[in-house]
């Protein structure tokens, strides 16, 4: 059974994405920094009939993320990562505090770096694979109140397009995902959104995204009128 790191997979994108994954046969491991939550999706898998193992892992931490590969390839092949955990902090650009900016830089940049960085030696020992990064629209273009989002997701998409490039002699598919507003925990902390019950569903959108997967970029408009 071949395996797929899913980071963020406690709830919202990561949460849909693993319980889909797990449908179509692939062990799930489920990552994050909340162990209660992964526990949860890990038993939804089960008591689905797939299989799922929980390891609590925070994706800023470089040496967390490389004990935790080297962990985590032992239980079964490793076939992928989906990097999916994000943070956002919205407002005007000069209000920012630097702890924010500092969070999505550390979360969204360095925490896609760190995992890519830890499993691409697997993925090409193997030759096959999946690199998935979930970026956002706002790795598309820039937005008002979202600078420093902005910023992290355009990294994202820049350390996606070149990897895209770097490994296309390789069997490792890298996949760029570029989707709207989700109603999700994300914006719980956040009035950026005045009403995200109007924004897709991260069902909806995880389903979008195996829809389309056979694309290296998936684009996934906000559905927000
Ligand atoms: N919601 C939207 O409108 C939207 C739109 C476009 C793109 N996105 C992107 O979609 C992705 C998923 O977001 P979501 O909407 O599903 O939000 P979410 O429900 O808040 O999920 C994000 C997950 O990331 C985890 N996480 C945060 N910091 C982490 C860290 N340092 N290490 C490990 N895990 C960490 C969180 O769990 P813990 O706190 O337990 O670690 C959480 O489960 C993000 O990359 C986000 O930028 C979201």
């Amino acid at each position: 059974m071949k395996s797929l790191i899913v980071t963020g997979a406690g709830s919202g994108l990561g949460r849909e994405l693993a319980l889909l994954y797990a449908k179509q046969g692939f062990h799930i491991i489920l990552t994050g920094r909340t162990l209660e939550k992964l526990k949860k999706v890990e038993r939804e898998i089960q008591d689905a009939g797939g299989s799922a193992q929980s390891f609590s892992v925070d994706v800023t931490k470089l040496e967390e993320v490389r004990q935790f590969i080297e962990d985590a390839v032992r239980s079964y092949p490793l076939f992928g990562l989906i990097n999916n955990a994000g943070v956002g902090h919205f407002g005007p650009f000069e209000e920012m505090a630097e702890k924010e900016i500092s969070e999505m830089l550390d979360t969204n940049v360095l925490g896609t770096i760190y995992m890519s960085q830890a499993i691409l030696p697997y993925l090409k020992e193997r030759n096959e694979g999946l690199l998935m990064n979930i970026i956002s629209t706002a790795g598309l273009k820039g937005k008002v109140n979202e600078a420093g989002y902005v910023a992290s997701k355009f990294a994202v998409r820049g350390l996606t397009e070149s990897l895209q490039k770097e490994l296309e002699d390789t069997n490792i598919k890298v996949k760029a995902v570029y989707m709207g507003g989700m109603d999700t925990p994300f914006w719980d902390e956040s009035d950026h959104i005045k009403d995200k019950s109007r924004l897709r569903s991260p069902k909806e959108v995880a389903e979008l995204i195996l829809d389309s997967i056979d694309e290296d970029t998936i684009v996934i408009e906000s559905n927000r009128k």
